[in-house]
């Protein structure tokens, strides 16, 4: 694992950002795993700017999102497909119909899933997948329990994370308890992995995912096991790293 120590959540950004770009560089056509939440959204500031100068262009990338929340339409303004349009979709040249987003509204979810990682499946996996981290180790919604799960599906919510997300919604009980997400195999299927985090509540998450024992009860240690990942981190988020004497 490669680790980028950042002084502070701008600087993790930016260099999220620049990962990113070089793999759009690299490969235009590529097939990005894209994340929602606090994290990501400077890195998609910088993109979006980067793509208004003509540093670089998205018009042959494809997207694949990790995850939505059941029952938030797409333009329900705390919905992840809305989230991606008004960070991202909506100011650079990717085509709508190379983006895609699990969907919350689907009748049959058994049926979504599957027909979403059949699509993942079919574009050979994500060339570079983000993710951020819950303050429980989450990544995508792969909530910590007794086993890793293999196929995107359902999950009901962890209080922890309802918790987190409340701060977005006029009350606990507007807050959605369940969320489709990719399952390890789309996420450990990726070519390479960039994790971020920033702020000393994922200090604890970082620490255990990089350093702690692969288990299900930390979904974000099974990441030891991917042969490419670069975790860009800032100092806080790598506080307990730099305390336990971990080279970063
Ligand atoms: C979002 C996602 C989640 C978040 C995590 C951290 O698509 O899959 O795993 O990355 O909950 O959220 P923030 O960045 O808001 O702290």
């Amino acid at each position: 694992m490669r680790i980028y120590r950042e002084k502070d959540y701008e600087a993790m950004s930016r260099r999220a950002a620049a990962v990113i770009a070089g793999e759009i560089i690299h490969n235009p056509a590529c097939v990005l795993g894209l994340a929602t939440g606090s994290t990501p959204e400077g890195a998609y500031r910088y993109l979006v700017d980067w793509y208004k100068q003509g540093f670089i262009n998205f018009r042959h990338v494809l997207s694949v999102n990790l995850d939505e929340y059941v029952g938030l339409s797409p333009d329900h303004d705390q919905s992840y497909r809305y989230f991606m349009q008004s960070n991202l979709f909506d100011h650079v040249d990717i085509v709508p119909e190379n983006t895609r987003v699990p969907d919350g509204l689907t009748a049959d979810t058994d049926a979504e899933c599957a027909r979403y990682d059949a699509y993942i499946l079919s574009l050979g996996y994500a060339s570079l997948q983000l993710l951020g981290i819950g303050r429980n180790g989450h990544i995508g919604f792969n909530e910590p329990g007794d086993c890793f799960v293999k196929q995107t599906h359902v999950v009901d919510l962890t209080e922890s994370t309802i918790d987190a997300n409340a701060r977005f919604f006029p009350t606990w009980d507007d807050v959605p308890k369940q969320a489709i997400s990719m399952g390890m195999g789309a996420i450990m299927g990726a070519k390479k992995i960039l994790l971020c985090a920033s702020g000393e509540e994922k200090a604890d998450a970082i620490y255990n995912s990089v350093c702690g024992p692969i288990t299900p009860g930390c979904p974000g240690s099974i990441l030891q096991l991917h042969p490419n990942v670069v975790l860009v981190a800032d100092e806080a988020a790598l506080s307990k790293l730099i305390a336990a004497g971990v080279k970063v």
